[in-house]
């Protein structure tokens, strides 16, 4: 004998909540890229509040931002090339969300700890690219992106960001028109 489960259909709230974490282990631009600069920047995306910063070689790191000690944010900190230190007690932490340092109380238990949450960052077609990872990873699988905003040879583009207050698929909806596009002077 089975027993058959029926799972209740998810309500809205359900599906706003998911749509606000977005799905897993994928890839997501956040912003445009000139959006981060070395003064680390605070973002809210994919349900999590991020701190992105470039290093001194211009590349660009996300982590979450939340200090592992009392939770001050750390784009609020001080960029240190692969890390930020906590504009709180100055606990230090590197880009993949190990505590480097805790000038407070050297030794204790939280340095050398991977204590906060790392994001596989990317930049491609002006856009920076974050990977949705359920946890830290040391390795994100590669970025795929199609031709057409990637090869400048065949294909023109352009990046084009906006918040909007209304339903996603209004959003996609009307992007999917590409009037637009010729008409774009930038
Ligand atoms: S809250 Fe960040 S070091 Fe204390």
């Amino acid at each position: 004998m089975t027993e058959t489960i029926i799972k209740p259909a998810p309500t809205k709230a359900d599906i706003s909540a998911a749509l606000e974490k977005g799905l897993k282990n994928l890839w997501y631009p956040v912003c445009p890229s000139d959006w981060i600069t070395d003064k680390p920047r605070a973002l809210r995306r994919l349900g999590y509040k991020m701190a992105l910063w470039r290093d001194s070689q211009g590349k660009v790191h996300a982590l979450e931002d939340h200090c592992p000690h009392r939770g001050a944010p750390l784009s609020m900190g001080v960029n240190l090339g692969d890390r930020l230190a906590c504009p709180y007690h100055g606990i230090e932490v590197r880009c993949d969300g190990m505590v480097t340092k805790v000038p407070a109380s050297p030794g204790c238990p939280l340095e050398n700890s991977r204590a906060t949450l790392s994001f596989h960052v990317k930049e491609a077609a002006g856009a920076v690219w974050l990977y949705n990872s359920a946890a830290n990873v040391m390795q994100a699988p590669q970025l795929n992106l199609p031709p057409e905003i990637t090869d400048d040879e065949e294909w023109s583009h352009f990046l084009c960001y906006v918040e909007w207050a209304g339903d996603y698929r209004y959003v996609i909806d009307n992007v999917m028109d590409p009037m637009h596009g010729s008409f774009c002077t930038k």
